[in-house]
């Protein structure tokens, strides 16, 4: 290296491309500086904490005033590990958090705070075995529902002929019951099979489908129920299959106007999302979906399995929305997950911007 060596890249360019989390303060305690990842993690704008008190600004740090200012006071770095973070209203992050005091160019003292959020990387190989397992079940159920196809469509044949033949009425009405069991046992398989073709991928405003489904859903909204919108118009398209997209959105949808009962809000919100990790692939941005609900949330016992086919909590639910959802967003190389509590359910659909082979 020579003394006059330049660096390509900006430093400012290099720091929003990590995905440690990088906070600055001075020696008022006061943030200097916040790159991208630390947007994301603390879910604020750079421009909004900008000389803003450290604690106002990141709440999820009240708790550590004393701390900081003792590694400003004495010098003195610090490293917590797997350090539990909890914000006001009682949020939680579990980070590796590092707290290095430097000298400014002005000779004044500051901190550089560095947090590796953990929560994300524990989230990301559960979700790897999730979609492991999620591709053994599905070979399974296929091959169950492809077993079950083709006796049911004889029996309903069978039940049909029965009922020509009988002619009398206080007897069809029995074989009335096979054959509408029949047809329901039919749509459900259906839907364990799953989509018949695979997506046909062109490029999509996200917000398309997203407008179609609110049409629909809309027609059969109890008159208590909001459905609010909170888009980022500037999304870029995303090389989707509409169709599928809409039967995501509609379930997902659909199940939070069932939750709420009649009567809450529903929020669509789209963003776009930088560094995020789908099946082990790093994006450097990704387009998402949120549909949230102020409903009763999903029961404790539920949650873990939410995913799993026929797992369902009504009567008259078959269980196959949200498997089917996930499926669906799999085949877009994508990844739902869902956040639960009573008063706030979230799902969230990431759908990568570029197709992972082209
Ligand atoms: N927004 C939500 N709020 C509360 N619970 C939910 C929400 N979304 C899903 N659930 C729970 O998850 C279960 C499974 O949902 P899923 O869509 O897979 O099946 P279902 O809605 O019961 O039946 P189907 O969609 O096949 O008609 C639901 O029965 C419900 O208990
Ligand atoms: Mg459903």
């Amino acid at each position: 290296m020579t003394e006059d060596y330049v660096p390509d890249v900006a430093p400012d360019n290099i720091l929003d491309n990590l995905r440690t989390a990088v906070v600055c303060l001075d020696d008022s305690l006061r943030v200097t500086y916040l790159n991208t990842a630390s947007e994301m993690l603390f879910g604020v704008s750079a421009r909004h904490c900008q000389k803003e008190v450290f604690d106002r600004a990141l709440p999820y740090l009240a708790d550590h005033r004393s701390r900081l200012t003792h590694a400003l006071t004495e010098g003195a770095a610090y490293t917590d590990r797997e350090l539990q973070l909890v914000a006001g209203d009682g949020e939680a992050l579990i980070v590796d958090c590092t707290v290095t005091p430097f000298t400014q160019r002005d000779g004044r003292a500051a901190l550089l705070l560095e947090f590796l959020s953990l929560d994300r990387q524990l989230r990301i190989s559960r979700d790897d075995q999730m979609r492991v397992q999620n591709l053994a079940n599905r070979e399974m159920i296929r091959g169950l529902a492809h077993e079950i196809k083709n006796p049911l469509g004889g029996l309903r044949g069978a039940a049909q002929l029965l009922e020509r033949e009988i002619g009398d009425a206080a007897l069809t009405e029995f074989t009335a019951v096979i054959i509408r069991e029949a047809d329901r046992l039919q749509n459900l398989v259906d839907d364990m099979l799953g989509p018949r073709r695979p997506p046909d991928k062109t490029p999509i405003n996200i917000h398309e489908p997203l407008e179609h489904v609110r049409a629909l859903i809309t027609t059969e909204l109890p008159a208590d129920v909001r459905l609010i919108r909170d888009y980022d118009p500037s999304i870029p398209e995303i090389p989707a299959d509409r169709e599928q997209l809409i039967q995501i959105f509609f379930n997902l949808v659909g199940n939070a106007v069932t939750a709420l009962g009649g009567s809450g809000d529903i929020l669509l919100r789209t963003r776009t999302q930088r560094l995020f990790t789908i099946g082990g692939i790093q994006h450097r941005l990704v387009s998402r979906v949120d549909v949230i609900d102020n409903g009763p949330g999903i029961p404790k016992d539920l949650l873990p399995r939410i995913f799993h086919p026929m797992v369902s909590s009504r009567a008259e639910g078959s269980g196959m929305g949200l498997p089917i959802a996930q499926y669906l967003v799999h085949l877009h190389d994508g990844l739902i997950e869902c956040e639960s509590r009573p008063g706030q359910t979230v799902f969230s659909v990431f759908l990568p911007m570029e197709a992972a082979h082209g």
